[in-house]
């Protein structure tokens, strides 16, 4: 009996039939189970597709995701910004612009080209922050990424202590904003009080007169032609130096005749100011 088992153990189809159960065991695994367990694959076919090397279903992995650039610019405000713009120089700024910007940048009552924004009435920050972001490349116009490659930092903070000196003379104009026609205007509505249904805060909100957000231009009496050119640039995303998206986002929401009313509120030739 005891030799009859023995004998049987040693039997040469029983030793293969284990062999063929163990390799049935390590392909079911591999190739079924273990695939089927990721998560990388899209269905349980695919995964056994994959795993054997074919390219059924969804075999290449989805490229590693990237988040639509909000960083904006790289500009921060510290003590030290602050103290480098406290230490500008006004009349030394006045000379350097005479030299090398007001050929372009002519003050709104002499403007030569209603492309070149005016700069007077800016807060420093704004026009620092704009040259920084020229400078670096993260506000791009070519022919002021080249000017602001040639100015260092204590020549911006000049020029920013001079043009933020300068008044500009269409913010001072009477408000619309505050009759009744005013109000019930659908263009001075997005600007006062925005349209929360399609999620624009009121541009008043951080464009004041002295520019409520941290580099947030002055707008009222810019140039009209400029004005549209850059709401459709932050729309479109060609411009998107602004920090966390903060322009990009309701600029986004507007449509083609919301820009250019828009932009003729706000420019010279409104009869308007802040409230
Ligand atoms: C050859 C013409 C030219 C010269 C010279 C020039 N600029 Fe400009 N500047 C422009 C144009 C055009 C734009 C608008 C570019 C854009 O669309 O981003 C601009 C934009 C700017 C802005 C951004 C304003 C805003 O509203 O965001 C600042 C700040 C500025 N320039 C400062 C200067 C200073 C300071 C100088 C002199 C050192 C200077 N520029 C010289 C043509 C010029
Ligand atoms: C959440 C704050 C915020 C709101 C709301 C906002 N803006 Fe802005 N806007 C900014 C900032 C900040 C900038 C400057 C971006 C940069 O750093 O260059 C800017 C820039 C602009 C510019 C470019 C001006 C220039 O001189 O280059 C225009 C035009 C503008 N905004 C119009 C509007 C209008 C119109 C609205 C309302 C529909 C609005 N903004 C709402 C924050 C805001």
């Amino acid at each position: 009996m005891k030799l009859g088992q023995e004998g049987e153990a040693k039997r040469p189809e029983t030793v293969f039939l284990r062999i063929g159960l163990v390799c049935v065991f390590a392909l079911v695994t591999g190739v079924v189970v273990l695939p089927m367990a990721s998560q990388h694959q899209a269905t349980w076919w695919s995964s056994i597709c994959g795993a054997l090397g074919l390219g059924v279903g969804n075999p290449t992995p989805p490229p590693p995701f990237t988040a639509p650039s909000q960083l904006g610019s790289l500009v921060s405000w510290t003590r030290q910004t602050d103290g480098l713009l406290r230490g500008g120089d006004a009349s030394r700024g006045q000379a350097l612009a005479a030299a090398t910007c007001t050929a372009c940048h002519a003050a709104a009552a002499r403007a030569v080209d209603a492309s070149v924004p005016y700069l007077d009435g800016f807060s420093r920050r704004t026009i620092y922050k704009e040259l920084v972001d020229y400078r670096s490349g993260r506000r791009v116009a070519p022919i002021m990424n080249n000017v602001a490659r040639t100015l260092s930092d204590d020549r911006m903070r000049d020029l920013a202590a001079y043009y933020a000196h300068e008044q500009r003379e269409a913010g001072l104009r009477h408000s619309t904003a505050d009759t009744d026609a005013g109000r019930a205007d659908p263009i001075v509505k997005l600007v006062y009080q925005g349209d929360p249904s399609r999620d624009i805060a009121p541009c008043a909100s951080c464009h004041g007169p002295d520019g409520v957000v941290a580099g947030a231009p002055v707008l009222f009496g810019q140039s009209e032609t400029y004005l549209s050119a850059q709401l459709h640039a932050f729309r479109d995303g060609t411009r998107h130096n602004d920090t966390l998206a903060q322009m990009r986002t309701p600029a986004h929401a507007l449509d083609d005749r919301e820009i250019h009313e828009l932009a003729a509120y706000l420019g010279p030739s409104a009869s308007l100011s802040t409230p």
